[in-house]
């Protein structure tokens, strides 16, 4: 339910919330809130700057209002997480788990097997197929071993495919390719799957929003989806990275296209890293009426992204263009959603409004709607999330302070709690007062509570 805001509420809570006042949007309407109600994932790369804690504190406070789902830019990749080699480390990546626990965000591993950035000791294997072979099985063992059940999507394989017209495997700069051949892909999926059977698993691209034509970037992964679904690859995933220009006005249509075609072999289609620039060195000259256009091409992606039930996420390439790839090394600029004060631009407000422009009901999600709220029963459904301070449903009421979920009104009640993908994390019978959630990560969790034929159910935070 809306609650009544007062124009200062608004004022305040549009600014805290990285909005203006201007949009025409409820202050507790947030891309994520509106996402979730869908039961679709909107996200954005935490940047390195935040692993550092070089970056402004307004770029937290949004990106944890904003979005419910969150990738590293670069400290999950190989060179970061084994620098030396059979050395892991997981320190940054334990830093974004705990956060996108913290604020009941789901978790995109970027990325295990890529030809870039690859620490040096790897090339010392080059050329050696089996040990590899061996180099990358280890890496995908622990590093996926690691976040078993806290990483809900890897991109296993990323950009494998060259750029040339005759479109084929990227053979060239690529130790795996040049190494082992493309058995590395099919390997990389089983050997991902084996270490974490619940993880969603995509193959993930750059410029595969160009359409499927013969001798097509993306007609050569859709092959491959194809031949790896008939091998029986626990592929599960296409990661379209998108990163495109303003100019580009003709590629939502491919990716809705390319969605079309991969639904065919139950494959999702994800929007990965989305950023759309402008020519670098326009920076100067852009106005209003740019801005709108960008939020124009933003505002069809969405809608494309909406309208297709095999698409589950939405992840945008950076949060604000004061901390953006395309400035260092694209030659583009000015990509995102907020501009370099932490202003939202109409950007913002064009996917904002295509998510209120496609109601609920008629938006279909690749996921268990239990990843966004178990079975919802008796009173209590339906709230904005929240720790629980005190609710009641029917005779039934909880509260929980810490760990401890006190039970009132209860005879014999079964309590039952869900991690935010939906899965079942704890469960007990027979409670008449109070219980522990002992062991249970810190974070966002759904707690169902029923007693006979009374019930409810609420979100809660374990800080
Ligand atoms: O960490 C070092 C730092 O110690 C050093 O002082 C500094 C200056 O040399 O470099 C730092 O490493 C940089 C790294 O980002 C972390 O900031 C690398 O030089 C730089 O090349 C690297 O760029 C990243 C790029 O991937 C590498 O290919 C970008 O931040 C990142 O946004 C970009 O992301 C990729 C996706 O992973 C895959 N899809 C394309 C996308 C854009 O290129």
């Amino acid at each position: 339910m809306k609650k009544p805001f007062t124009l200062t509420g608004v004022a305040l809570a549009t600014t805290l919330l990285g909005t203006t006042a201007i949009n025409s949007f409820a202050a507790d309407e947030t891309l994520r809130s509106l996402a979730e109600e869908r039961h679709r994932y909107i996200g954005a790369i935490l940047n390195s700057e935040w692993f550092y804690g070089n970056i402004e504190a307004e770029f937290e406070q949004i990106h944890k209002t904003q979005f419910n789902a969150v990738v590293a830019e670069n400290e999950m990749k190989f060179d970061a997480t084994e620098p030396n080699e059979n050395t892991f480390s997981y320190d940054k990546g334990d830093k974004m788990v705990k956060y996108a626990q913290e604020n009941g965000m789901r978790v995109r591993g970027h990325a295990l097997a890529w030809h870039s950035q690859v620490p040096y000791w790897v090339n010392s294997y080059s050329g050696q197929k089996e040990q590899l072979l061996a180099v990358l099985k280890n890496h995908i063992e622990n590093v996926v071993g690691h976040w078993k059940g806290q990483i809900a999507e890897w991109d296993v394989v990323n950009e494998a495919v060259n750029d040339d017209n005759n479109h084929g495997w990227r053979s060239n700069g690529s130790v795996w390719f040049e190494g082992i051949g493309a058995e590395f892909l099919d390997s990389a999926f089983v050997w991902a799957h084996a270490a974490d059977p619940d993880a969603e698993l995509c193959y993930n691209d750059y410029a595969i929003e160009w359409g499927l034509g013969n001798g097509s970037k993306a007609g050569f992964v859709l092959d491959q989806v194809k031949r790896w679904k008939a091998n029986n690859i626990p592929i599960t995933c296409v990661g379209t990275q998108t990163h495109i220009e303003i100019s580009h006005e003709t590629t939502p249509q491919n990716v809705r296209a390319f969605a079309k075609e991969l639904a065919k072999l139950d494959v999702k289609l994800n929007i990965t890293e989305l950023d759309i620039g402008f020519p670098q060195g326009s920076a100067g000259s852009l106005g209003q009426s740019d801005y709108e256009k960008q939020g124009h091409l933003y505002r069809q992606f969405m809608d494309v992204f909406l309208e297709e039930p095999n698409m589950g996420e939405f992840v945008i390439w950076g949060l604000t263009d004061a901390h953006s790839w395309l400035d260092g090394q694209q030659g583009k600029t000015q990509g995102l959603l907020w501009d370099k004060q932490y202003n939202p631009k109409p950007a913002f407000d064009s996917v904002m409004a295509s998510l209120k422009a496609h109601p609920a009901s008629q938006v279909k999600s690749p996921y268990p709607s239990s990843q966004f709220n178990p079975p919802c029963e008796g009173d209590g459904c339906g709230d904005s999330p929240e720790a629980i301070v005190s609710i009641t449903a029917n005779k039934l009421s909880a509260q929980i302070n810490g760990r401890t979920l006190s039970i009132a009104g209860a005879k014999s009640a079964k309590i039952d709690v869900f991690d935010m993908q939906g899965r079942p994390v704890f469960s007990m019978k027979g409670v008449k007062g109070a219980v522990e959630l002992q062991g249970l990560p810190k974070g966002l969790y759904m707690v169902r509570v029923r007693d006979g034929s009374a019930s409810l159910t609420k979100r809660i935070v374990i800080r």
